[in-house]
């Protein structure tokens, strides 16, 4: 007999069951945002023999230069997932306002955020990048929605998701009953469900962080970066391995796989240019914050828990610890004494 293989379609289908008052929207939106996934993936694959490496020679509301493939993955994200009719509106790190359903396709009931080409400098190198998605619900007037809409905390997420394309590509999802991994299989064009219920590893002896801003870190940081170094011969009285991709899809996968512990905090350099740190929180924090909680880790700023954060705006940033718990709690600690 036939081996069957649960799509992703499947599983979701199956979890929505389990729901009382699902009505199958949420299935077909998390359907078309599958597909905008495969359709980055095809293009990622494919790389210069389709021309989209490179620089697009313009900048996005951060003031990041933006690379080719930023746009067109932007672009791809809104197409697929602008007709179906479940969406109010979306918004992405590579548009200064949120992005208006057109008119004449009818409105929805969710809103979508999304990073959709996480670790873009990776492009051109030919390194693993990712897409990062949260789905909200929208609360109000639906049907005229403006930014305010999107400020929800991180805990009201219905779903979070990331796609990482390395040397195979995977979908990473949770709707809040854990973490389930799926890799696409580009013979039949599916997502399989490969990694059910994964779950970090309380300990770890691994870190990422980007050393090159030592210089500027703040106390705690420093202390916690330094005594990991210091090895056997330290107070950790263990050796730590460390890590740097440049994607936080890439090195939160890693996580998520054999534990370990990522941090892109504030520093005394973001604090004289008065921002709050480098990743962004609708769409990269929030979302991997409800991964990696879902997966048993922690996530927060060195000060509070990332997903209670009330956003003041879209685009706000936010310093980010996340990993093995007890790694995060001892950082957590180093801050708070
Ligand atoms: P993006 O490509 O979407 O701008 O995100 C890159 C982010 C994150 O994924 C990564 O961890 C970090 O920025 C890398 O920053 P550095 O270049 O400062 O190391
Ligand atoms: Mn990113
Ligand atoms: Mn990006």
């Amino acid at each position: 007999m036939h081996n069957h293989r649960t799509s992703v379609t499947q599983f979701i289908i199956e979890e929505q069951r389990k729901l009382q008052g699902a009505t199958g929207d949420f299935t077909s939106l998390l359907n078309d945002v599958t597909t905008a996934c495969k359709v980055i993936s095809n293009l990622v694959n494919h790389g210069e023999l389709v021309g989209v490496l490179g620089a697009a020679g313009s900048e996005n509301i951060q003031g990041e230069e933006q690379k080719k493939m930023d746009i067109i993955t932007n672009d791809v994200f809104l197409q697929t997932n602008e007709w179906a009719g479940h969406l109010a509106a979306m918004a992405s790190e590579e548009m200064d306002d949120i992005y208006h359903i057109p008119d004449g396709n009818p409105k929805g009931k969710y809103l979508l955020t999304f990073d959709p080409l996480d670790g873009s400098s990776n492009m051109d190198v030919n390194v693993s990048v990712g897409t990062i998605f949260s789905i909200l619900r929208c609360k109000g007037d639906c049907q005229n929605p403006i930014a305010e809409h999107f400020l929800q905390a991180g805990t009201e997420q219905v779903c979070a998701g990331y796609a990482l394309y390395g040397p195979s590509t995977m979908l990473v999802l949770t709707t809040g009953q854990g973490v389930n991994g799926f890799t696409l299989d580009m013979n039949i064009g599916e997502f399989v469900l490969t990694h059910p219920n994964m779950t970090i590893p309380e300990e770890t002896r691994e870190f990422a962080i980007n050393a090159s801003n030592m210089r500027h870190w703040e106390e705690p940081v420093k202390r916690y970066v330094d005594e990991c170094l210091q090895g056997k011969e330290g107070p950790r009285g263990e050796d730590f391995n460390m890590r740097w991709v440049a994607s936080m899809v890439a090195e939160v996968h890693r996580i998520l796989t054999r534990g370990g512990v990522f941090m892109y905090p504030i520093d005394e350099k973001m604090k004289a240019k008065g921002t709050e740190g480098k990743l962004r929180l609708m769409y990269e924090a929030n979302p991997m914050s409800f991964i990696v909680e879902q997966a048993g880790g922690a996530s927060t700023t060195g000060r509070e828990r990332i997903m209670e954060i009330q956003p003041k705006e879209l685009h706000q940033r936010v310093p980010v610890v996340l990993g093995s718990k007890n790694e995060v709690e001892r950082i957590t600690s180093y801050h708070n004494e």
